[in-house]
């Protein structure tokens, strides 16, 4: 594309890996939305009771009671601190400092002393023996490695023999029919933004990302990519254009990242050895479901009930086989 040329040639975007690119740059890296971790929990949102069904999503597909719990790439700390009152340990391996920071404080904020938060360098190998650990999860991290492959391998090996991996991951599918390419605006204080480019390739399963920096206010940029005022287009980004903002650009950066499909990730994964890789339906998905049968008057409104009534039912859903892609999650017992 010649807006990418253009770009590499005029820019020379430094290239970055995904914690230098995003999640070194994020304050909070869930824009504190989690309930429990920044929210008191709210049982008139259903995000909220797709929270409780994750939580026991991870705790019945990796039988994570009275265990030792791996979380990979935890963010601000999603789910280890959600899970580790139910368990007996959960480390949080990140591959940025600042994420392990926000880890830490949360964990302090929250009163919880059985999470640890270590940081690995990203792409090196993880700093634990062999089949150190009972459990693992994996949220919406592998494919945020520069070798979801050699993560994987590295998620097998500190596994234990009978251990789970249970991962949820981000399919480039659901970007199909019109959102292969996008750009989005970050503000990062009164007089810079970041623009961010998004290219998507699906049946390649990479996703590339370009972001330009801008020494400008982030309504001025808007402008600039919009038709309304409020939604950016991606057909107004041109080099013409950049070519006349050009000295107020400060900065370029570029990161590509692999996304494996549902498939490639049953196929790595059966390859690396574990014995058994199935794609089930996924308790957050099941609990978003069940809050839609209710009407609002009859909904529960307090977290114990919600939990009884969930409990039992992602116990069965999280082993319930579903088809590749349309819901993504997996385990993989070793
Ligand atoms: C999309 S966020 C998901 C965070 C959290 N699990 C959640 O679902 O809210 C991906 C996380 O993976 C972390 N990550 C990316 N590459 C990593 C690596 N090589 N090793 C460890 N963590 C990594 C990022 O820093 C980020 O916190």
């Amino acid at each position: 594309m010649k807006l990418f040329n253009w770009i590499e040639q005029e820019l020379k975007p430094k290239v970055c890996n995904s914690e230098e690119f995003f999640y070194d740059e994020m304050e909070s890296q869930s824009d504190y939305c989690l309930p429990i971790i920044y929210q008191p929990f709210d049982a008139s949102k259903k995000a909220h009771w797709r929270d409780r069904g994750s939580l026991f999503d991870y705790l019945f597909s990796t039988n994570g009671e009275d265990r030792k719990l791996l979380d990979f790439g935890p963010g601000d700390g999603w789910p280890s601190l959600i899970v580790a009152p139910f368990v007996r340990e959960v480390i949080g391996i990140e591959g940025s400092h600042r994420r392990i920071n926000v880890c830490r404080e949360n964990a302090k904020h929250l009163g919880i002393s059985n999470a640890r938060f270590i940081y690995v360098e990203p792409g090196k190998s993880l700093p634990f023996p062999d089949n150190t650990f009972d459990e693992v999860m994996a949220a919406s991290s592998v494919e945020q490695t520069p070798d979801p492959g050699f993560t994987l391998k590295e998620l097998f090996r500190v596994l234990r023999p009978g251990g789970k991996l249970r991962i949820n991951y981000e399919a480039l599918n659901m970007y199909r029919n019109g959102k292969e390419q996008e750009i989005a605006l970050d503000e990062k204080n009164k007089e810079t933004c970041r623009l961010i480019i998004y290219d998507r390739n699906i049946e390649k399963e990479y996703a590339r990302m370009y972001s330009i920096m801008f020494k400008k206010p982030c309504n001025e940029i808007m402008n600039y990519f919009s038709r309304d005022g409020n939604s950016l287009s991606l057909d107004m980004l041109t080099i013409p254009l950049l070519e006349k903002l050009k000295s107020a650009i400060t900065e370029a950066r570029f990161c590509s990242l692999t996304h494996p499909s549902g498939r490639t990730f049953l196929l790595w994964l059966k390859d690396i050895g574990f014995r058994k890789v199935i794609s089930t339906h996924s308790g957050a998905w099941f609990a978003g479901q069940l809050f839609d049968q209710f009407s609002e008057e009859n909904r529960p409104k307090d977290m114990d009930t919600i939990d009884k009534l969930l409990k039992p039912l992602v116990k069965i859903v999280v082993q319930m086989k579903a088809p590749i892609g349309d819901d993504p999650m997996i385990t993989a017992v070793k």
